[in-house]
């Protein structure tokens, strides 16, 4: 049977081209086990945790429940009371995993740490210039996430049709697209753009081991490309989430003039974690991107990937190939 490899496939030792990236409250073990087990890269999400000990027992118990190798994405965003970072990043080390997904600012400080200890970064951003940054100081790989993604979209707007191959031209190491995949197909136009794999969240957040209520995968398969909301625009903190009556009044209020305090807690991530604990869709902020107008299944995430991989082996073998006039 032929297989997808890329330069990505082989540094990070996994059999498919397909990262499932952080998400907060959703990235723990079951999800990211059985990601690793269908030959993905899973990530265990660190800021899910309430410390570093708590990170520990959560990479022992997605240990238990596989073989294969699985990351750690830590999270890091400007903020006001910043989390412990080199105890989770301790944890990490010591826990003896090999790859890690740095998003958000520079991981310029912790480089030296992960390199000492033979961990893999790939970092995530959403601008060429932070990818050679990255590259700079380091890392082993760049996660481009394109405007069209779930969650922080920086604030220059670009689309990954464009976003992937500027990238791709401005670095040497192997670049993964983010950002409005969903399928074989977008996997193998990533591939064409010349990137060597794709992240995907909000796929990911509508499968059957994703940690989060029924109603908010129905909610995705419901939704079309149109189901989102932009906010924190105006204090350039761009998030896109899933537009919903919180969503829509955060938007209010900060175009009246409001301050980060007047919406602080209308946007606040714990309101968000009961949305996805309780099913209730207005509860608070939930992240998903523009894949909801792609989505319109709940599979087991092993169905999935094998669909993509399918998709894209296919496309690749037959359907482009007969585009060629002979
Ligand atoms: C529910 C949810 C939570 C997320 N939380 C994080 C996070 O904590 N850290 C992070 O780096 N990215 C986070 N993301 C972004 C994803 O890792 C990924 O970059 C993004 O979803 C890609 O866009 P897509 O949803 O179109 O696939 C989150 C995405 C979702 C859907």
């Amino acid at each position: 049977m032929s297989m997808i490899r890329t330069r990505f496939t082989e540094l990070f030792g996994v059999r498919h081209p397909i990262v499932q990236g952080g998400m907060q409250w959703v990235g723990t073990a079951p999800l990211v086990a059985a990601v690793a087990n269908a030959g993905g890269l899973g990530m265990i999400t660190a800021l899910t945790q309430p410390g570093a000990e708590e990170l520990a027992r959560e990479i022992r118990r997605c240990r238990e429940l596989t073989d294969q190798p699985f990351g750690v994405n830590l999270t890091i965003l400007p903020s006001i009371k910043p989390p412990p970072y080199a105890e989770y990043r301790s944890a990490i080390i010591e826990s003896g995993i090999r790859i890690v997904e740095t998003a958000g600012s520079s991981p310029g400080e912790h480089m030296p740490h992960f390199r000492a200890a033979g961990v893999k970064v790939l970092h995530k951003c959403t601008s060429v210039r932070h990818a050679v940054t990255a590259e700079r100081v380091g890392v082993d790989a760049i996660s481009i996430d394109g405007f069209d993604c779930a969650g922080h979209t920086g604030e220059d707007d670009i689309p990954g049709l464009v976003l992937i191959p500027a990238t791709v031209r401005r670095v040497g190491i192997p670049v993964i697209a983010s950002g409005g995949f969903a399928d074989g197909y977008g996997l193998v136009a990533a591939l064409a753009l010349g990137a060597d794999g794709i992240n995907m969240g909000t796929r990911f957040l509508c499968t059957a081991e994703a940690p989060v209520h029924d109603r908010v995968k129905e909610a995705i398969v419901a939704g079309d490309e149109r189901n989102t909301d932009l906010i924190l625009r105006q204090l350039r903190n761009t998030s896109r989430v899933t537009r919903n009556a919180v969503s829509q009044e955060a938007i209010r209020r900060l175009d009246e003039g409001a301050a980060f305090e007047d919406v602080r807690e209308l946007v606040a991530g714990v309101r968000g974690r009961e949305v996805f604990r309780t099913g209730d869709l207005d509860a608070g902020i939930w992240t998903a991107g523009l894949t909801q107008g792609l989505i319109d299944d709940i599979p087991t995430v092993a169905e999935l990937i094998d669909r993509i991989v399918g998709e894209a082996e296919k496309t690749i073998a037959a359907g482009l190939p007969g585009l060629l006039e002979r």
